[in-house]
């Protein structure tokens, strides 16, 4: 597809977020960058882009927005589709791990992370969908994690943030299909970002004594994850690849990943299974991809 396509990005001061930024509009994309605090702690992330988006004449600009904040996150979409006059794809890519033995994980812990990881994307995706329901067209993407479909002990509560976004990801792409928009998700395996780094330790270690060898599982699977990473170039080029398919040959779920854990096996089972229950509920119809707009970009 050769039309440029708007596109907002969550979390796009580091990591994944930064490198799809760049990418996008490097391919002639117009892009939000949003991040949290540009002015003061993400003020080098953002004069970076800035000077970039200068240097090399690209459609690249920065916008706040904490996805934790409702109305910081209607403020940036406001912005984007003020400044350019639609929104054809929707990046939900802000996320944090939280790690450690779950009884160690308080409450408030539990709740911080699920507040960025998966109602980050509820804000989101309810803040673009107007627009994109005005335009008949629009891609929500999802990035989960391998840790959307398997369970790393250790990191318990870091998997239900991405299997809840999972479900919801996916039950949008069922109940969107039929006014021309889509939901897809990408689930990458482990890469080089500051993730790792950024990890949050469970607070509760008193929790932990009882636990003997298994009080070791946190640090093993941080040993092992960080152990695999790969170049997270390859998470930017395929969502590149995602935003320049053609509206309704989009997939709903795409693994990208420097490791082979059998996971492509879940998602085609899942979505065999998935079928069957539609077809059983008589939803098929209901939830296949209509095309409403023939230009669906910018
Ligand atoms: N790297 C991996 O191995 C891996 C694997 C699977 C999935 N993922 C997922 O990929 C996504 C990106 O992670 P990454 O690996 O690129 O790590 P990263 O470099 O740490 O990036 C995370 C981004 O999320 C932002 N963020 C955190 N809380 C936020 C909030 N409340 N509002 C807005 N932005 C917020 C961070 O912004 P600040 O600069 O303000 O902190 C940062 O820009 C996450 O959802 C992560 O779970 C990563």
């Amino acid at each position: 597809m050769d039309l440029k396509q708007v596109a907002l990005i969550t979390g796009a001061s580091t990591g994944f977020g930064r490198l799809i930024a760049e990418t996008l509009a490097r391919h002639g994309h117009t892009v939000f960058a949003t991040m949290r605090d540009p002015v003061v702690c993400n003020a080098a992330n953002s004069a970076e882009l800035r000077t970039l988006a200068g240097k090399e004449s690209l459609s690249l600009h920065v916008l706040e927005m904490d996805v934790t904040e409702e109305a910081s996150v209607e403020r940036a979409v406001r912005a984007c589709v003020e400044q350019a006059g639609r929104i054809d794809v929707a990046i939900n890519n802000a996320g944090y791990a939280l790690v450690g033995l779950e009884e160690a994980v308080t409450v408030n812990q539990a709740r911080q992370l699920m507040d960025t990881n998966f109602y980050g994307s509820v804000r989101v995706d309810r803040a673009v969908l107007p627009q994109m329901r005005k335009q008949g067209s629009g891609l929500l993407l999802h990035i989960t994690s391998g840790a959307g479909r398997v369970v790393i002990p250790g990191a318990g509560f870091y998997c239900a943030s991405k299997f809840a976004l999972e479900a919801l990801a996916e039950s949008y792409h069922y109940e969107l299909a039929g006014q021309g928009i889509e939901s897809s998700i990408v689930q990458p395996g482990a890469y080089q970002t500051s993730v790792f780094g950024n990890m949050v330790k469970a607070a509760d270690y008193n929790r932990t004594d009882t636990y003997g060898a298994a009080a070791q599982i946190p640090d093993k699977v941080n040993a092992a994850l960080t152990a695999t990473t790969g170049n997270a170039q390859d998470v930017a080029d395929a969502v590149l690849s995602i935003v320049e398919t053609t509206p309704g040959k989009r997939q709903l779920r795409y693994r990208v990943s420097p490791t082979d854990l059998g996971l492509e096996a879940i998602n085609t089972v899942c979505s065999q299974v998935q079928a069957r229950l539609l077809e059983g509920f008589g939803l098929t119809s209901e939830t296949t991809f209509v095309q409403r707009s023939a230009a669906g970009g910018a």
